[in-house]
């Protein structure tokens, strides 16, 4: 019998397979039928610090940076503010049974951090912080702009008892050392990487317009690689983000040291049952090599103990290794 149960932020989940964060995970209707296709756990779609801090009366930089923010935050609270998102995370929690995990899309911080105790008395079971900005001016520093990411991760974990996991892109000098300082402020869990909004430019209308909204299944590498050098080094449970897109995908997340993969792309790409064919694929593939659980495939790749531990270092093309003309 394979043994697909994995350990995540102190959760116990029968198999590495969540929903990420989402249009597909904001809305009841659309949770429960995620839940009705076999995922472990489900990152509800991302509140926006602006919302709360709108619904709040609190403010946050944010508005002062971005003039447009202040009507966009009021759209997005007319179709749902800070207080549904509280009821929704009740609803799913009673609904699915399954493990919540909270989603809050920020980059300043502020007095819109005491919303996280609110997220934890609704029920959810952990908190995702989706942080990422574009830096302000060209002469914001590196050291600034991390500072900032662990103020307010710093500031969330003391204010509340839920695991937080923190989700962050791939554009940092050194990621690992930003990993790093941010399980030192106490975060439980790391989501690497976010995939950001794409932005395209219109030629017939000469105005700006949004980049494809489906990743592809090449993007996996990167976090792959990057799980694998923290693993062990650091000490938060892992989640893989970006193209995800099979069964083997997710062994090679596993094996580099991931406890759980968040699938998004494939659920838009393939609809919803494509979560029970991973399923079913990944213990045929356990099988196949004779591994008999989740657990003990975990970090067996990772760069501490693989043999090609100096392969994982190489940035440039090297003929010799990569074996090609
Ligand atoms: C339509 C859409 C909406 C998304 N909304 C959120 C969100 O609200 N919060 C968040 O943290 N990530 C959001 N993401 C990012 C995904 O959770 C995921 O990290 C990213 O798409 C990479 O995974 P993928 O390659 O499987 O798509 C969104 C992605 C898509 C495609």
């Amino acid at each position: 019998m394979i043994d697909l149960t994995t350990r995540y932020l102190g959760l116990t989940l029968k198999h590495p397979l969540i929903a990420a964060s989402s249009g597909l995970t904001g809305k009841l209707d659309s949770i429960k039928k995620l839940a009705s296709a076999g995922v472990s756990a489900i990152v509800l779609k991302s509140l926006f610090e602006e919302q709360i801090a709108a619904e709040t009366g609190s403010m946050t930089e944010a508005f002062a940076w971005d003039p447009g923010a202040q009507a966009w935050i009021e759209a997005m609270n007319k179709e749902a503010s800070a207080s549904d998102y509280l009821k929704l995370i009740e609803q799913s929690k009673k609904e699915t049974g399954l493990p919540i995990i909270a989603s809050i899309n920020c980059s300043h911080s502020g007095q819109w951090q005491d919303f996280a105790k609110k997220v934890e008395l609704a029920g959810a079971d952990a908190l995702e912080l989706n942080i990422g900005r574009l830096p302000k001016t060209i002469d914001e520093t590196s050291v600034e702009i991390e500072n900032n990411i662990i103020t307010i991760v710093e500031q969330v974990c003391a204010s509340t008892k839920m695991p937080i996991a923190v989700k962050i892109g791939s554009q940092f000098t050194n990621p690992g050392l930003l990993a790093k300082r941010i399980a030192q402020v106490g975060a439980k869990g790391l989501v690497l990487f976010n995939r950001f909004y794409r932005l395209d430019l219109n030629l017939d209308t000469l105005a700006l317009t949004s980049g494809p909204i489906k990743s592809s299944p090449e993007l996996y590498h990167e976090s792959m690689r990057w799980i694998a050098l923290l693993k062990g080094q650091i000490d938060v449970d892992f989640a893989a983000s970006g193209g995800i897109y099979d069964e083997e995908t997710v062994l090679k997340m596993v094996a580099a040291g991931a406890s759980v993969v968040e699938l998004c792309s494939v659920l838009y790409a393939k609809g919803f049952t494509v979560v029970g064919s991973i399923i079913d694929g990944l213990i045929n593939l356990l099988k196949k090599h004779n591994i008999a659980s989740i657990a003990s495939l975990k970090g067996r790749l990772a760069a501490q103990n693989a043999k090609e531990r100096d392969a994982y270092y190489r940035l440039q093309y090297v003929k010799a290794f990569v074996g090609h003309e």
